[in-house]
């Protein structure tokens, strides 16, 4: 059995990657950089891009399953290489948006349906990995933290459940190593709900620093974050955090139902990635 993991170089697919190898399970993987990619020379790496299904034909030779990041903007085409590929299960990493009312109107929402849609109507089978806010957002404060000890937001007392990216990777794992999940979408969340003065508070403790947060208005905060975000990504961020003031999200037991084992805290996030916070190079993050 062979698993092709796309975008092995992010987060949660360096971590299935990872968990594949621990599994003995014969990974191949690819990146749009794959000189990037630090993983065994038992890995065959390849360059593909999401939006050129063309660029997959050699890394899909003799695989069975797939992990699939769903950043792309025509996924029929794709799926349907895959399919001719002979892949016979995809699991995407989709999203809790799916789920909320109205996702279909919601920019971020309408992105996963697609693609969550496009793999349905294919036939094939498929395992939907559907987490909320991911603990690794907490990774955009690290340059104030390390510069200033302070965090600016527009909404510091929006709730959130983070989950760490090795959750999502573990049930990734077992969904890319059996048939448990087929047709299975699980929504994923972290075990607790924190605001994100809570979360900030937490980074603060970790690395015995006292943090502070600066509030700002949301014309600051897009200001500040169309720096380094598109700027349809800037109001979908500043949206959620608004709705998330008060909110109660949801927190699933899916993880520990499919693992058996308690999902892992903020805080673990934190405690895995302190380097960040401290003035690590971020690039060595992962
Ligand atoms: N942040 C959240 O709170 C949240 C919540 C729910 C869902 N999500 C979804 O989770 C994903 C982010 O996960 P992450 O933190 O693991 O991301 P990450 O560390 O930023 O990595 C993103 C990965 O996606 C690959 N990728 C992106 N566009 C690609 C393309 N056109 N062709 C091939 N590969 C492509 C990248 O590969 P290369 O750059 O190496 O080619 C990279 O490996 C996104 O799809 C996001 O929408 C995020």
């Amino acid at each position: 059995m062979s698993v092709l993991v796309v975008g092995a170089s992010g987060a949660v697919g360096g971590a299935v990657a990872e968990g594949l190898l621990e599994q003995q399970v014969e990974v191949r993987a690819t990146s749009r950089s794959p000189e990037k990619l630090a993983l065994p020379a038992s890995v065959q790496t390849f360059a593909a891009d999401l939006d050129d299904p063309t660029s997959f034909a050699d890394a899909l030779v003799g695989v069975d399953r797939v992990f699939l990041y769903a950043d792309l903007s025509a996924p029929t085409p794709l799926v349907a290489t895959l399919a001719a590929a002979h892949v016979r299960h995809i699991v995407v990493l989709s999203s809790s948006a799916v789920t909320q009312p109205a996702a279909a109107e919601d920019f971020n929402g309408a992105r996963f349906l697609r693609v969550e849609r496009a793999v349905k109507d294919s036939g094939l089978a498929y395992t939907f990995l559907r987490p909320g806010g991911f603990a690794s957002n907490a990774a955009r404060w690290s340059w104030s933290i390390t510069r200033d000890g302070d965090v600016p937001l527009p909404y510091p007392e929006a709730v959130q459940a983070p989950i760490h990216e090795k959750d999502i990777a573990d049930v990734a794992v077992i969904a890319l190593t059996s048939d448990a999940l087929i047709g299975q979408s699980p929504s994923l969340s972290g075990p607790e709900r924190l605001t994100l003065r809570q979360q900030v508070e937490t980074i603060g403790d970790v690395i015995g620093r006292t943090l502070s947060v600066t509030e700002l208005t949301e014309a600051e905060s897009a200001a500040m974050l169309s720096r380094h975000v598109p700027e349809v990504w800037v109001r979908q961020i500043i949206k959620d955090w608004r709705d998330a003031v008060g909110a109660t999200p949801p927190l699933s037991d899916e993880y520990t139902r499919i693992t058996g084992k308690p999902s892992r805290t903020f805080r673990r996030w934190v405690e895995d990635h302190k380097g960040l916070f401290q003035g690590e190079d971020s690039r060595r993050r992962r």
